[in-house]
């Protein structure tokens, strides 16, 4: 599996390696910072199933179903290719992607200060998680653990955090209650180093633990 990340680019120095909807999606985005987050996200995600598949980035397409409603939104799946799945994730300043061959992944990044507030275990703790430890960057790990498990499975934030209980932050990374449907055990979960103020995390749905190749790049 790769897991791939970068520092968002602008987006208008970038969107000529998008596709019109990707471009129409990151045209819809209010903040100048969410667009480049958005765009970068999505040129990482084509550059490196280029590299990976050898063929042109700009060739490849990707739907999406939501598990809950079956609307045109929710896990990126990617067309055209069999045995492919991959995830993307934005937050602060940094993007990343997750290309996996072994089954499907979710990948999630959050800036540390963005866990920095007074009710995260309310939003995020299951009781027997509770408190919430002091430091930000502790609680972000946490928190993109249950994410990247929330989105291997395809329900992302669908499904409330705090029904899904993770390993503490200074052990090793463990899914260790699931208390929501579809159990998606055996599942891997994988701690990635993208930088400082940052914390990342991949889950993987498959029965032994993936060989993680982390990918520093740069998009501009
Ligand atoms: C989409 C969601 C995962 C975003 O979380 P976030 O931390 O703000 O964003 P991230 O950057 O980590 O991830 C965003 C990416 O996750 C992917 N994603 C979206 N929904 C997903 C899902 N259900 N499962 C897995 N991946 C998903 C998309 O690729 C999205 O990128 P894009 O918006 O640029 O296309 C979260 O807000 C969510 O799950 N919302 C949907 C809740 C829902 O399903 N409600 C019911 C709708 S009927």
């Amino acid at each position: 599996m790769t897991v791939a990340w970068a520092r968002p680019a602008r987006a208008e120095v970038i969107l000529d390696r998008l596709d019109d909807g990707e471009r129409a999606r990151c045209a819809q985005l209010l903040r100048p910072s969410d667009r480049d987050r958005y765009a970068s996200a999505h040129v990482l995600l084509r550059a490196e199933l280029g590299r990976v598949l050898g063929a042109d980035p700009s060739g490849f397409r990707f739907a999406a179903t939501c598990r809950l409603c079956g609307g045109p939104h929710g896990r990126p799946r990617l067309l055209d290719q069999l045995g492919i799945e991959v995830s993307l994730s934005h937050a602060g300043e940094r993007v990343a992607v997750a290309i996996s061959t072994v089954g499907a992944v979710g990948v999630d990044v959050e800036l540390d200060s963005a866990c920095a507030f007074d009710g995260f275990a309310d939003v995020a703790l299951g009781p027997a998680e509770r408190p919430a430890p002091p430091d930000a960057h502790e609680r972000a790990v946490i928190w993109t653990r249950k994410e990247a498990l929330l989105k291997s499975v395809g329900f992302g934030l669908a499904i409330a955090p705090d029904r899904v209980v993770v390993s503490a932050p200074a052990a090793a990374p463990r899914l260790v209650k699931w208390s929501a449907p579809d159990d998606p055990r055996p599942v891997h979960l994988v701690d990635v180093d993208i930088g400082p103020r940052h914390a990342a995390s991949v889950a993987a749905l498959c029965a032994q633990p993936p060989a993680v190749r982390l990918r520093p790049t740069r998009l501009d």
